[in-house]
Order: C-alpha cells, then structure tokens, then sequence
C-alpha cells in the first residue's frame, strides 16, 4: 500500500543527521567504551522523590483517562510559574498540557498554519523542526542565522523570509549553539511578526539553563501575548525526559482548539505523571537550580579549557551544549565527527546534523562526568590544533 506523501516525505530524505549517534550505539553495543556526547539527555535519573509521587498517584488510582487539557492543579501551577517568570498575566485557560514539548510544537503549528502555508524557523535548528511543520502540511522554510553575528537572528533576514508566511519558529535558549536571543533580537523579531502578522511559536524548554543574564520570551514583549504560542516542558528543566510531560501556552480562544486536537491525537497525559509533575513545580527553584548545576559548572569548565587552548566556540551562556567550531581544520563537522569516533571513540553531533548554518562546528553535550568530559575535550582539542596546523 502507498503511504502519504506528508508522512513519507516528514524528514524531507536524505541523512536525518542522527547518523554519529547511530554509530556510537552500535560501537557501545560491541562493547567499545565511546565517550557519548550526543544527545541532550541528563547523566541523572529522575528525582526519586518525584518518583514515589508517581507511583502514589497511580496506586491511589490515577490511571483511568485523566482530564484532557491537563488537570486544573498542573495547569494552575504551569500558569503560575509561567506569569512568575515572566511578569505576563496567565491563566489555566492559557494552558494545555501535552505530552513533552515536541507535541506542543506540533500542536502550535496545527494551530497557527493550514496545509501550504509557509512556516518559518531559525538555521540551526533541533533536528525535528522542519519535520514537524512538514508534518502539518506547511511548507518548512528556514532563515539563516549566521555564525559571524553569534548565530543571533538578524531582523533584516527575517523581514526578507516573512512575506506571506503564517509562523514563525523560535528557540532560546538555543539548541544546537547555547546562544540566548538578545534583547534587540526579540524585538527584531517581534517587530517582523507584527509587520507581517505572524504567530510567533516560541520553544522555550531550555528556560531553567542559563548560566548569565536572564531568559527573555517574546511573550513579555508589548502585543505579543495574542500572537505567541509558547511550548516548554519538564524534560530538561527536571530531568523527565521520559515522562513526556510538556505544555502549550497561548491564547485561551486559541487553546480551546488545542484541546480539540489533544482530544483527537494523543488523549492527554496520564494522570499520574500529571501529578508527578505538580510535585515536581512544586518542589520550586531549589530542584530546577540543582538539576541545571552540573551543566553550569561543566559548560564554565569546558569553555575556560578551550579559550586556553586558543579552540574557537560560539559565545554562548546557556544550556547542556557547546558549539566548537573546527573549521579552521578544512574539514566538516561531519567529518570531523567521524574521526572523532572512529579514532578516539568520542562522539558529538556534526552541526550540519542542525541545519546549513552551523556546518563545521560540532555540538558537544555536557552530558557525561566531568573528568571524562575533560578527557575528552582535551582529545579534541589536540586533534583540532594537529589538523589546524596541517591545514594552515
Ligand atoms: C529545542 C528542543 N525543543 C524540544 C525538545 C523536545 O522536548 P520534550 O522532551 O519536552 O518533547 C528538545 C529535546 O531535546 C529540544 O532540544
């Protein structure tokens, strides 16, 4: 039988860009000790405390359909952190809970795009960006941010993509560069959206992982609260990755329909994870800050360790990732990358596993103990210096 062309076309072919990590896996599984610095994933499980939430909540019999845009208490808790962090007003109405962050950005563009609207999103990008809006039918179009202005997106870019699109994608902090979108950029971009009526979907699972200064969404920005959808999650900031525990804000017109679409997609999220996550929030700043130290002492101690060595990275404050840039080797990252574990079996991501804009960089995650981490950047290191000097 024929499949559809929006499900077999999703990742637009070719190389998914997961190829490093594929590889590594199966080098760890023939029992090769790789040093894995893939995936944004925590080197710590998720807090047993929150655990033996989960495990009451469901003996104590949460486990039939649980409310669908969420329970009122996760709800009113996501509300209530999101209008404490960022000032602007938000209600349960603002809320639907999904099931993780990517769900969310399906369901913001569901919302935002009919089938062949154009959507935009930065280059680079987490990988599953342009499939997702493929995914709904929309036409994927990336705008380049570009290496030389910190990977910050440049109004004038931005202004040249927008005419005629519906949406578009933003994420700060950034996966895959670490950078956290300047003032003057959230406004570029709130400037355009506005000039071209755009809804800004704004992914923001990165919000409890910055190391200075501090979080801006294009919520907070004057008129922007009817035209932003902003997903964000428990996956990073609580290390619950495997609870697909996420939420969609917005307009609560506009949420109705998100709750139409939960109701005819995933049905919600199970009731006792629902509640693990209430604890989870409710346990406050404390758990958040300590969840993120690790990353935070290991993005200060890589960073200093390259500036030392003279290895160039992209200036970035925030989240489990490093972007360096291996350029001056006169390779790819990918095949940088390749090397890399094929030599010394460390594995990072190739930054055009993320888009054009980031190719010859790598995308180290902070991801493994410190002294391995170490260890392994300093083997890096040397073979960005020896190839460097080959190439010069
Ligand atoms: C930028 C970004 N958005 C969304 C996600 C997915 O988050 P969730 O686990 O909440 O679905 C990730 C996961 O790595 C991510 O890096």
């Amino acid at each position: 039988m024929r499949v559809s062309k929006r499900i077999a076309g999703l990742t637009g072919g070719g190389s998914d860009g997961w190829d490093i990590l594929r590889k590594s896996r199966e080098m760890i599984a023939a029992g090769i000790d790789v040093v894995e610095l893939t995936i944004g994933e925590h080197d710590r499980r998720t807090e047993p405390e929150i655990l033996d939430e989960m495990a009451r909540s469901a003996r104590s019999g949460h486990t039939g359909y649980a409310a669908l845009p969420g329970t009122d208490g996760l709800r009113d808790a996501i509300a209530a952190r999101v209008a404490e962090r960022t000032g602007v007003a938000t209600a349960r109405e603002n809320v639907v809970v999904t099931p993780g962050a990517q769900s969310a950005l399906f369901a913001a563009h569901v919302a935002a795009c009919d089938p062949g609207d154009v959507a935009l999103f930065i280059d680079p990008f987490y990988a599953t960006y342009p499939g997702t809006i493929r995914g709904v039918g929309a036409v994927a179009k990336a705008v380049r941010a570009h290496a030389e202005t910190g990977f910050q997106p440049q109004a004038i870019d931005l202004e040249k993509a927008a005419p005629g699109a519906r949406s578009l994608l933003i994420n700060s902090p950034n996966n895959p560069t670490g950078v956290v979108y300047s003032e003057d950029t959230m406004q570029g971009i709130c400037e355009v959206a506005k000039a071209h009526d755009l809804w800004v979907i704004s992914d923001e699972v990165y919000d409890t992982q910055i190391w200075s200064g501090a979080h801006l969404s294009p919520r907070q920005l004057p008129g922007m609260a009817d035209r932003c959808l902003v997903a964000g999650s428990l996956s990073k900031s609580h290390a619950m990755t495997g609870s697909r525990l996420g939420w969609l804000i917005g307009p609560a017109e506009v949420m109705e329909h998100v709750e139409n679409l939960s109701t005819h997609t995933t049905y919600g999220v199970p009731g006792f994870i629902q509640d693990a996550g209430l604890f989870a929030l409710a346990q406050g700043q404390r758990l958040e800050d300590q969840i993120a130290a690790p990353f935070r002492r290991r993005h200060k101690a890589v960073a200093t360790y390259l500036a030392a060595r003279g290895v160039p990275v992209v200036p970035s404050v925030a989240s489990m990732y490093l972007m360096v840039d291996v350029r001056s080797t006169g390779l790819s990252g990918e095949a940088f990358a390749e090397r890399l574990l094929g030599e010394h079996y460390i594995a990072v991501m190739p930054g055009e596993s993320f888009g054009t804009a980031a190719a010859g960089h790598l995308r180290v995650a902070l991801t493994v103990e410190d002294t391995r981490l170490l260890d392994a950047i300093q083997t890096m290191a040397d073979m960005i210096e020896t190839l460097s000097a080959n190439a010069a």
